[in-house]
């Protein structure tokens, strides 16, 4: 068993981006995210803050925007549209979930494309399964990077998903589909789970359930991505039981350190990418 430092990889990552960032600022470009944040949810407000700093230590342009719980669906629908005309932002991130009384969907559907650095507007998830350029949802192509620097071979492999969200299992999924992998998509209804996810070659875990893969789930030799983020008593636990199962695995990402760390750079990625377009314009 090895592990995959996603810290590690990141912070590699991040030197390039550092790079890059001075190099468009010296040609009058500076990198700018803002990040929308609706309430005090305490993960998001964790997330949030873990991106804002990512942001600033890699010399971006970065702009919080935070507002109450009660707000208006209208009034955030205006700050996104003041956003999108801002010729400062490159990338406009707006924390999921939203409250109950505003429509998540209108409001993602309002962001300017060439600005939506999270991939989550119809348009770019649309263009991804075509496999068009566009923005790529942060976490599976955060994934995608770290089977990539730790030369895994996707082609033909029989990968499964573990989990159908629009944000992490769909895309990962397609992902993993564009490199050529064999996919399947397990969930909650799906029957013989246990039998499916032993034939992976590669397992990816995005179920929001602690501990949930087991050892008798996963094949000897498995490559397995952790994407669970839980609190329990105190202590950041993955989907995975990882001590149970690290040593049937030839690689497993931990938790925290593993695919956390890369959906933050992978944020940066996207937000400096759209930078270099903008200056292509
Ligand atoms: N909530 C949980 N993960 C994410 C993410 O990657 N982006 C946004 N906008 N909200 C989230």
């Amino acid at each position: 068993m090895k592990l995959i430092d996603g810290k590690a990889i990141a912070a590699k990552m991040k030197e390039d981006i550092k790079r890059e960032t001075l190099a468009l600022k010296e040609q009058g470009v500076t990198p700018g995210l803002a990040v929308v944040i609706v309430g005090g949810d305490p993960a998001s407000q964790t997330y949030v803050a873990s991106k804002e700093r990512a942001a600033d230590s890699l010399g971006f342009y970065s702009v919080k925007k935070e507002l109450d719980q009660g707000v208006s669906e209208e009034a955030l629908l205006k700050l996104v549209q003041e956003l999108n005309e801002d010729e400062k932002i490159h990338g406009i991130l707006v924390q999921l979930p939203l409250p109950d009384h505003i429509d998540a969907k209108k409001v993602l559907n309002s962001i300017d494309i060439r600005k939506d650095v999270d991939g989550f507007h119809p348009e770019n998830i649309g263009k991804m399964i075509i496999g068009d350029e566009a923005f790529l949802p942060c976490t599976p192509n955060g994934i995608i990077k770290m089977l990539e620097y730790e030369g895994v071979a996707i082609k033909g492999k029989h990968a499964v998903v573990l989990g159908r969200s629009n944000i992490v299992g769909k895309p990962m999924a397609a992902l993993l589909l564009a490199e050529d992998a064999t996919v399947t998509v397990c969930h909650s209804k799906t029957r013989n789970l246990k039998e499916i996810t032993a034939l992976a070659d590669i397992l990816v875990a995005a179920v929001g359930i602690p501990g949930y893969v087991t050892p008798d789930m996963v094949k000897e030799g498995a490559v397995v991505i952790d994407v669970g983020i839980n609190r329990v008593e105190g202590r950041l636990v993955g989907d995975v039981d990882f001590e149970r199962v690290k040593d049937k695995t030839s690689l497993i990402t931990p938790v925290p350190g593993g695919v956390g760390p890369m959906t933050i750079t992978m944020l940066m990625y996207n937000t400096i990418e759209s930078a270099k377009r903008k200056r292509e314009d």
